[in-house]
Order: structure tokens, then C-alpha cells, then sequence
């Protein structure tokens, strides 16, 4: 029998590319859909059927009720919002736990992981990365320590190996001279998230992959964050701290590179970032806020203004290159209908160099742009290519020869039908 492959799904720029949206929409092509980076700083929003639900540790494929959903063992995750995520899809009918494995592999973000996250924050000062507050550096920085808990813990004599490590973060914290919070409430949940996730599967979901593919199945990897903040490759260290890229979903999942299939890259019509951070299209105008305005620009996590832009060719080239992605996914088209004039970033310049390769230091360079005639055409209610305005299909096309790569799915709006395959 032919080994089944792992395709991947991942956000080539700053995130909020709509992953959740399109791995949904995916879903039914695959068996298994398996999350390998990141945790709850991801927010990633499905909606279908006038129903919207922003998920964050739990894969895009829980909606369709046959297929397995693999928490892999390159996440962190926090028991207390896992709780929440998950009583909420329980509350809405869907069954879980016979279809959410968890990697007795991935890490746990202990309360005092987010108190630090906070505390290393303030000691950054005007450096702050502009964390999403969810524990993340700190989770991660700890599993490379060789300090930290993971999901296995939680079987054998876990209340000791909490209190162990939380005494050790209490330290660290009187150490950073942050001693100004208090996780009385927080801990009565997170502890109550632990004893909820008993209740699920903990398994060696690498095994169970593995298993799947020699069996012929495929899986879906869901890309958390995005290229450009990536531990490696992103705007170090405006950046998380996991492998966002296609090898995170290698190390992420327990998968080997010869497993990878197609390399699905998703952006933006246009680009956002939230958080601090270089990032050369940003838009300080009234053209930044229209794009925000009408894209609805606000982090799903934080609830944090979106810094826009137009398209950045640079990061894309980047992106394409470090992942290997074999197809692009547009996103969000619609949000540019009203505009007249769409740019594009096709290199940075700084003191009179002109770079089209992304440049080691981000910081300080502007953006050289392109300017291409808008389509001016409301796009939500188009559902095949061929009905396309003819400024907008000559946009993507544009792209197309820029990239290199076909873009093989358009999407016109945030609904599951405003999906068009190319
Ligand atoms: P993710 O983190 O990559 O899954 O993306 P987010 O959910 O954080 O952000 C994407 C936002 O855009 C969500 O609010 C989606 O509902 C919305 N969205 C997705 N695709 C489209 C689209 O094609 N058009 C519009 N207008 N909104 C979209
Ligand atoms: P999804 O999966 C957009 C950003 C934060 C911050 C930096 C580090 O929804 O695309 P962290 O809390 O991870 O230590 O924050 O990364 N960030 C995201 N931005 N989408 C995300 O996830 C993000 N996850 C983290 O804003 O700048
Ligand atoms: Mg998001």
C-alpha cells in the first residue's frame, strides 16, 4: 500500500492568514488533522452556518465529526484555556474526545509561565516583543532548559512535579523582582484543566501518525503563527518561540521530511503584524486604517489593533523559499474591493541599498512599491474564477509570476462557501 502523505498548512507571514478557515475547509480530503507549533497565542476563527468559533490549541478540523484531531508534541498548551476551548465545542455539540488525541509529548504553560511572560516583558521595556501573554517564550525557553512539564507528567504523581516547578518559577520571579501578582484563581482552574485533561486521550501521537500513514492515510498539519515568527527564520526577536516553518512540522509531529506532501502557503491580499516588531509596509495612514476597518483587523487572542499593509513580496519570497511551499492560498481579496489603487512592496531600501533577499536586520528598512490598478468590484458573492473582474485576476496573476508559485485557492470572504479553487 502507498504511504499516505502530511500535507501542510502554514501562515507565511505574521499570522492571521486564515489558516483556521482554510484547514476547515480542507478537513474532508484528509483523516487526520494535527496541530505541531504554537498554543493558545494562536486564535484561529471558522465560520460556517452563521457560526463562529475562534479556536486556539485545538486543531481546525474538530467541526467535521469523522476525523482525528492530533494536538502534536511541538505545542505547549495551557489546561485552563484548553478546558474553556474545548466545554465550548462540547456546549455546541460536538463530541471530543473520541476524536482529540493529545502527544503526551507537548508542554504544559504553568500560571507562573504566564507571570513570567509578563515579568520579562516589563523588564524589556521599550525592547517588548508584544507577546500575545499566554506563557509562550517562557514554555518553550523551559523546554529547551530540559526544566519544563509535559502532558505525560500529568499521569504520575503530577502535584508534586507542579508544586516543584511552580516554587522554582516563584524564585525566578522574586529574582526579576516581580513579585506583584497573585494566581489563586487562575491555579484552582488550571489544576481543574488538568484533572479535564485526564479525561482525553494522551497518547504517542507520533505513533499514531505514523501508524496512519503507513495505513495510507493523510494528514493535515495546521500551521500556527507564521513564517516571519519563526524561532529561526522570523524577525528575531520580535518573534514566538516555536518552528512555525515546514521542518517545525517534521520535529513538531514526529513526521520524516520524505512524508512531507503538497506545502500549502497562505497570506493576505495585503499584510498585517500584531505585536512589536520591523515591518517596512506598515501603513500609518488612513489607507492603513481602511484595510484594518474593513478587515477587521483586530488580534482574535488580544483583541489588539492589527498594524496593516500592502502585500510584501520580500516576505513571501522568503516564506516560499524556507517552507518549500508548492501552492498559495489568497486570503481576504475583498477587503482591498473598494480601493483604487493596490501596491505592492517588491523590495526594502535603507540608505540607498536596494534588497529584494529578506536582510538579517529587519529594522529601518522601507518599502519600494508597485502600483496596480484596484478592481473596484464587491468580490463576496463570486464563487467561480471565471467571474473574476479583471483587475483582480490580473493581480493574482501578477503574483503568481512574482512567486513562482500557482495560487491555487482565492478566498472572497470569511464565511466556508467564500472558497473559490483555482
Ligand atoms: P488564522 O489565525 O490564520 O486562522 O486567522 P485569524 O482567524 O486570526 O484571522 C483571519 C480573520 O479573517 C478571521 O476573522 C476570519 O474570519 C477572516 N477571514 C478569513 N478569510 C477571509 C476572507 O477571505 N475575507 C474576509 N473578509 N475575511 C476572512
Ligand atoms: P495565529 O496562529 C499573529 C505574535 C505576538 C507577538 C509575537 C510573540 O493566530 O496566526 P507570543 O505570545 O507567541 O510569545 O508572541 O508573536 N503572535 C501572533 N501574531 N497570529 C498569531 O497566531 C500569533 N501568535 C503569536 O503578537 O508579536
Ligand atoms: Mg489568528
Amino acid at each position: 500500500m502507498e504511504r499516505g502523505k502530511v500535507d501542510a498548512l502554514l501562515g507565511i507571514v505574521f499570522g492571521d492568514e486564515g489558516k483556521g478557515k482554510v484547514v476547515d475547509v480542507f478537513t474532508p480530503k484528509y483523516d487526520v488533522v494535527a496541530r505541531f507549533a504554537g498554543g493558545p497565542n494562536a486564535g484561529h476563527t471558522i465560520i460556517f452556518e452563521g457560526k463562529k468559533f475562534v479556536l486556539r490549541s485545538i486543531p481546525s478540523g474538530i467541526f467535521d465529526e469523522g476525523k482525528l484531531n492530533i494536538i502534536g508534541n511541538g505545542c505547549v498548551i495551557a489546561p485552563d484555556l484548553f478546558m474553556a476551548e474545548a466545554k465550548e465545542l462540547e456546549t455546541a455539540g460536538y463530541d471530543l474526545r473520541s476524536r482529540l488525541h493529545i502527544s503526551k509529548r507537548a508542554h504544559l504553560i504553568l500560571p507562573t509561565h504566564r507571570v513570567l511572560d509578563r515579568a520579562y516583558e516589563a523588564a524589556k521595556g521599550k525592547s517588548k516583543v508584544g507577546t500575545t501573554g499566554k506563557g509562550i517564550g517562557p514554555t518553550y525557553s523551559e523546554k529547551a532548559a530540559r526544566t519544563s512539564l509535559r502532558v505525560g507528567d500529568i499521569l504520575e504523581n503530577f502535584q508534586a512535579k507542579y508544586e516543584a516547578l511552580k516554587a522554582r518559577h516563584e524564585q525566578m520571579l522574586r529574582d526579576l523582582n516581580y513579585t506583584d501578582y497573585d494566581i489563586t484563581e487562575e491555579e484552582k482552574l488550571w489544576l481543574e484543566g488538568i484533572e479535564y485533561m485526564r479525561t482525553f486521550p494522551l497518547t504517542d501521537t507520533e505513533i499514531e501518525i505514523n501508524k496512519y500513514l503507513r495505513e495510507g492515510k493523510n494528514v493535515l498539519a495546521e500551521g500556527a503563527q507564521g513564517t516571519m515568527l519563526d524561532i529561526d527564520h522570523g524577525t528575531y526577536p520580535y518573534v514566538s518561540s516555536s518552528s512555525t516553518i515546514c521542518g517545525g512540522v517534521c520535529t513538531g509531529l514526529g513526521v520524516a521530511p520524505l512524508s512531507i506532501g503538497e506545502v500549502f502557503g497562505i497570506f493576505k491580499a495585503y499584510s498585517t503584524r500584531v505585536g512589536a516588531g520591523p515591518f517596512p509596509v506598515e501603513l500609518f495612514d488612513e489607507t492603513g486604517d481602511k484595510i484594518r476597518e474593513i478587515g477587521h483587523e483586530y488580534g482574535a487572542v488580544t483583541g489588539r489593533n492589527r498594524r496593516c499593509g500592502w502585500v510584501d513580496l520580500v516576505a513571501l519570497k522568503y516564506a516560499i523559499m524556507i517552507n518549500g511551499v508548492t501552492q498559495l492560498i489568497m486570503m481576504k481579496g475583498d477587503v482591498l474591493d473598494t480601493f483604487e489603487t493596490i501596491r505592492v512592496c517588491v523590495a526594502y531600501e535603507k540608505d540607498g541599498v536596494t534588497t529584494t533577499d529578506m536582510p538579517y536586520e529587519t529594522e529601518g528598512w522601507k518599502a519600494v512599491y508597485k502600483d496596480l490598478p484596484g478592481w473596484q468590484t464587491d468580490l463576496t458573492g463570486i464563487t467561480r474564477k471565471e467571474d473574476f473582474p479583471e483587475a483582480f485576476a490580473s493581480y493574482i496573476k501578477y503574483l503568481e509570476k512574482e512567486l513562482e508559485t500557482p495560487i491555487t485557492i482565492v478566498s472572497v470572504g470569511p464565511d466556508r462557501a467564500q472558497t473559490i479553487e483555482m
